[in-house]
């Protein structure tokens, strides 16, 4: 096989893309010397890519900046008044999430590191629940945000996700404090993992989706009735095996799913309970 010769004419073309090179180059160095130019950082690391915001444009016309992450939507909660025309803006911080309004043709995906949008207008009165389409881990069954829309509302709000509340921690009261198998809680720790108990509940103190364990042991809870009961190991026991039968003050849109479990998992986490007081 002929070795191939280089031409004096692919010599003088490569010369030239070299000279453009370093001309270039050359360029961006001095704009960024002499006229202080820099190079854009990272999309992502703007404000709507993190934090939810809700801004007026006009009368009854807001743009809403939504942000979804595992397992909640930022902001939980959003009123508008009725007649408002929405524009949507939605983005995840974590992985691909889902983001439908039930009852509009709102049907986005949340994606990280981009924006989706959509406009709608809502003029009639009522609740619609926003819901992740998406499967995006042991949470996501109860990843949801809250859309109020009334006449009452004047000025559009929202809520971001609920933080940290000392009020939202019940005093333990009743029940005198409890001598620990330290085993046991381990284990009770571990089922908590691994049933996705942490996708609701937290045993620090935290606010989510469901009560926390911290102080629960022995606390009087109130119901959605008006009922008072006392969180002994009884009502743990049948929390976990009837999650719909006492719904706690607070929490009655968000219907916990039964799950299968044995009598030695529960005593287990009621022990992971008792270590939260
Ligand atoms: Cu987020 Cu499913």
């Amino acid at each position: 096989m002929a070795s191939r010769t280089i031409i004096p004419l692919e010599k003088k073309i490569f010369a030239a893309a070299l000279l453009f090179c370093i001309a270039m180059l050359g360029f961006i160095g001095f704009a960024a010397l002499r006229f202080g130019i820099t190079v854009p950082g990272c999309v992502t690391d703007v404000k709507p890519f993190h934090e939810s915001s809700l801004t007026k444009k006009a009368e009854n016309h807001y743009e809403l900046h939504a942000v979804a992450k595992m397992w909640t939507f930022d902001p939980a909660r959003i009123d508008i008044p009725t007649g408002t025309t929405l524009d949507i803006f939605v983005t995840s911080i974590d992985v691909n999430h889902g983001f439908h309004i039930d009852g509009t043709n709102v049907n986005l995906t949340a994606v990280p590191g981009a924006i989706n949008y959509a406009r709608v207008q809502f003029n009639r009165q009522g609740d619609y629940h926003i819901l992740c389409h998406e499967y995006c881990g042991v949470g996501h069954h109860a990843m949801y945000a809250l859309l109020h829309v009334s006449d009452q509302v004047k000025e559009a709000k929202l809520e971001s996700e609920s933080k940290t509340s000392e009020a939202a921690i019940p005093v333990a009261t009743v029940l005198p404090p409890v001598q620990l198998d330290q085993k046991l809680v381990e284990q009770g720790q571990k089922l908590f993992n691994e049933k996705g108990c942490l996708a609701c509940h937290s045993t620090s103190g935290i606010k989510m989706l469901g009560p926390t364990f911290k102080g629960l042991y022995g606390s009087k809870v109130t119901l959605s009735d008006g009922s008072v009961v006392v969180a002994d190991d009884g009502y743990i026991a049948e929390s976990i095996r009837q999650p719909q039968k006492k719904i706690v003050k607070g929490y009655e849109n968000i219907p916990m799913p039964p799950l299968p479990i044995n009598d030695d998992e529960i005593k287990a986490l009621t022990e992971l309970i008792k270590s939260a007081r």
